[in-house]
């Protein structure tokens, strides 16, 4: 049994609002719907993020200053490694090597097997565990450029992201660099569709959440009785998805011994996805020692990957 998962099943069911973290989403059943998602038109955030890597190619490769010294490359959440794959390409092997970080065994298994194939020149060491975990484990006397993609800090509240982002500046040393991909504030037209595409992955990979609870703690979540809920706030700037009670019921989680009420309309948080702008960043890097060296935006001007460096 995963203990980790267990106690925030019981402390975020015990909770109100009721709420489970989103990192959980992440089975092998979750890969390969977040692949899926990505895929969608409606899901626009992967397709900006690789217009940039893919047209903005050598001046990022510049800001990164590979030719400098022998580099290690690290990406947190590496995921199926489209878009870095644009940069790996561009780069010349003996100069760096890199390190994609994931939570999700599979995920860097599926990578490895990608890179071994298209890119078997680029020596590869890939790292499973959580972020947090992994960082603390990084040795300070290398050359570092992070990556940190796909708007995944937006999956974290920001004062989770300052301290994040605050821990992260405390394993770097001055010149090395991270490179986060973000999404930006617009409007609710555009981002809402995102979280709700029409052929339903996004509402399969909320509704996973409960499957998962179901398969690993013998749990009984009637799937057909929750409803994916997304939602858009233009003046935060805050995505969240949330699965809601259709009647009132009862569910019970045999393997932790525990029996959760749901009133009908009830919802369970399970994923916020914040959207930046320069003001909300200058917050959450506040006092970290890092600082922008410069910022790439798609030609929507939809997302932006900003390059921070140590002081
Ligand atoms: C991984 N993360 C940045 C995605 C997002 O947009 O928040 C996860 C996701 N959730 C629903 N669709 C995609």
């Amino acid at each position: 049994m995963n203990l980790q998962f267990a106690e925030e099943i019981i402390e975020g069911l015990s909770s109100t609002p009721k709420h489970l973290s989103s990192k959980w989403f992440y089975d092998k059943i979750g890969d390969d719907l977040f692949v899926k998602i990505m895929n969608m038109p409606e899901y626009y955030l992967t397709d900006a993020e690789y217009e940039i890597f893919s047209k903005q190619t050598s001046a990022i490769l510049d800001e990164f200053e590979v030719n400098k010294s022998q580099l290690e490359l690290y990406e947190l959440g590496a995921g199926d490694g489209t878009k870095t794959i644009q940069l790996l390409k561009a780069m010349d092997p003996k100069n760096f090597t890199y390190h994609p970080i994931d939570i999700s065994e599979n995920a860097l298994n599926q990578l490895q097997e990608r890179l071994a194939k298209e890119l078997p020149e680029v020596s590869v060491a890939p790292v499973q565990g959580e972020y947090f975990e992994v960082l603390e484990s990084l040795s300070k006397n290398e050359s570092k450029i992070i990556l940190f993609l796909g708007s995944n800090l937006g999956n974290m509240h920001d004062d989770v992201a300052k301290q994040f982002i605050k821990q992260l500046a405390e394993q770097m040393q001055a010149g090395d660099k991270l490179l986060l991909g973000l999404d930006k504030m617009k409007s609710k037209a555009i981002i809402l569709p995102a979280y709700n595409d029409k052929q339903g992955y996004t509402e399969a990979f909320n509704l996973n959440l409960l499957s998962r609870i179901n398969s690993e703690f013998d749990a009984d979540f009637n799937l057909a009785q929750f409803e994916h809920r997304p939602n858009y706030d233009e003046e935060t700037g805050i995505a969240s998805s949330a699965l809601v009670s259709k009647c009132k019921q009862t569910v019970n989680i045999k393997s932790l011994d525990k029996t959760f009420e749901f009133e009908e309309n009830e919802s369970i948080q399970t994923e916020i996805s914040r959207k930046y702008n320069l003001d909300i960043l200058e917050n959450v890097f506040a006092g970290s020692g890092l600082a922008i060296k410069k910022e790439f935006n798609d030609s929507r001007n939809y997302f932006m990957n900003v390059l921070l460096e140590k002081n």
